[in-house]
């Protein structure tokens, strides 16, 4: 080995894990779902993004085993050489449909969506505003485009608007959100955003994995929470250009990304986008089971109300204990301890009772907002909410951080 690579790589992992950043990885031994094994203990999961409890459906399983059986395991190739199966096009169809676009473009993941769009839409002549807590596919989506590349504060709508302005003598102007910021839970001001695209005649485009499938009436999304719609004559429009998000959450977690917008968009995206292009087809298997998803979804709306009801009687009960919680209704709920050595304490006395939770703190998170965020499923029960909730106010009070 190079004894100079061995020497930096070395150095550096001591130093991550001085910082305290050094990532552990609990090993897993069952299905993900509302209860999962670890070392031969059983867990209540309360920190995966599995919102509507799919991730080990029977019904889901079942479709993978069809899908198997009919159309392989592989397809060896990417969609243009000999890889577009009927089924890829008839998910594009039904994400594009269910999201309310016109067309969508198929990804192996949102991180290959937000790596492959910004290189193929926008130029050197171009500038991209983008918010300062997106995700990092976004960052690095945006570094692989030639466009200008500025950040404003988060949710902040006078830095978008200031960073609109100084920027008008660009060809184009992209802004970019997440629909729903990971870390925090908190949701895009979308419509306030919407406005100032439309005032400075911007492109609009949000990343909105931690939505699809239960934010808004009909699951679609941030976009469908705001009512970001338009009809002015004619049909209805969607204000926002491009949705990137996942498959890999609410809709069945598996793994697959999809962009959706106008057909002419999509079609550029096809021919440009290279992350599309040089890239294997989503494999059979997961674009027939991220298609069942879908249907699964729209067939069973009581799965969003059990999770929004869930999700109120978790913030309700937290609240009322005396924790600070963020404040918009979203299953990510971060519970903000400030220190990052008490919210690690906090979260491994936690797991001693048996529910999985996590703590961030420092650089995931802002400095002095450290956090043990919860994320709620549909999949979990009445008293799996009360259970984790109690666990909370126990170790609270014995810690002091609560009366
Ligand atoms: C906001 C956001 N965008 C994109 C991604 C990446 O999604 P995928 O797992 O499909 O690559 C994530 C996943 O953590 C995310 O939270």
């Amino acid at each position: 080995m190079n004894t100079t690579f061995k020497k930096i790589i070395e150095a550096e992992l001591v130093a991550i894990k001085e910082k305290g950043l050094f990532k552990e990885e609990g090993i897993i031994n069952s299905k993900q779902g509302r209860e999962i094994t670890i070392g031969g203990k059983k867990y209540l999961n309360f920190c995966s993004n599995n919102y509507l409890g799919l991730s080990s459906k029977k019904e889901l399983i079942n479709a993978g085993k069809k899908t198997l059986d009919k159309w392989g395991f592989g397809l060896s190739s990417v969609r243009f050489i000999c890889g577009t199966l009927k089924i890829h096009k008839e998910l594009e169809k039904k994400i594009a449909k269910f999201m309310g676009y016109d067309d969508a473009i198929l990804y192996n993941s949102c991180f290959d969506a937000n790596t492959g769009i910004f290189q193929a839409i926008v130029n050197s002549e171009d500038a991209i505003i983008s918010d300062e807590l997106n995700h990092a596919s976004i960052i690095d989506g945006t570094r692989l485009s030639k466009a200008e590349r500025l950040v404003y504060k988060h949710s902040d709508l006078k830095d978008l608007e200031e960073k609109l302005i100084s920027t008008k003598n660009k060809r184009l102007r992209l802004i970019v959100t997440d629909g729903v910021f990971s870390m925090e839970g908190d949701i895009a001001k979308i419509k306030e955003i919407c406005d100032l695209s439309d005032k400075y005649n911007a492109l609009l485009l949000m990343d909105d994995s931690h939505a699809t499938g239960f934010l808004g009436k009909t699951g679609r999304g941030t976009h469908q929470h705001a009512e970001v719609f338009k009809q002015v004559l004619g049909p209805v429009k969607n204000r926002i250009d491009f949705i990137t998000s996942t498959f890999g959450k609410a809709l069945g977690g598996a793994s697959g990304g999809f962009i959706v917008s106008s057909k002419e968009n999509i079609e550029f995206l096809r021919q440009r986008s290279r992350n599309y292009l040089f890239s294997n087809s989503l494999s059979p298997v997961i674009t027939g089971v991220n298609s069942f998803a879908i249907d699964y979804i729209s067939q069973h709306p009581e799965l969003r109300k059990t999770l929004w009801k869930n999700v109120q009687k978790f913030r309700q009960l937290m609240e009322k204990a005396g924790f600070t919680i963020s404040k918009d209704e979203h299953p990510i709920v971060p519970i903000i301890l400030g220190d990052a050595k008490l919210a690690k304490t906090m979260a491994s006395e936690i797991l001693k009772k048996g529910i999985f939770v996590i703590a961030f703190s420092y650089p995931v998170v802002p400095e002095g907002k450290a956090r043990i965020r919860v994320q709620i499923s549909a999949s979990h029960t009445d008293k799996d909410i009360e259970r984790v909730v109690s666990a909370f106010v126990q170790i609270g009070r014995k810690m002091e951080i609560i009366k």
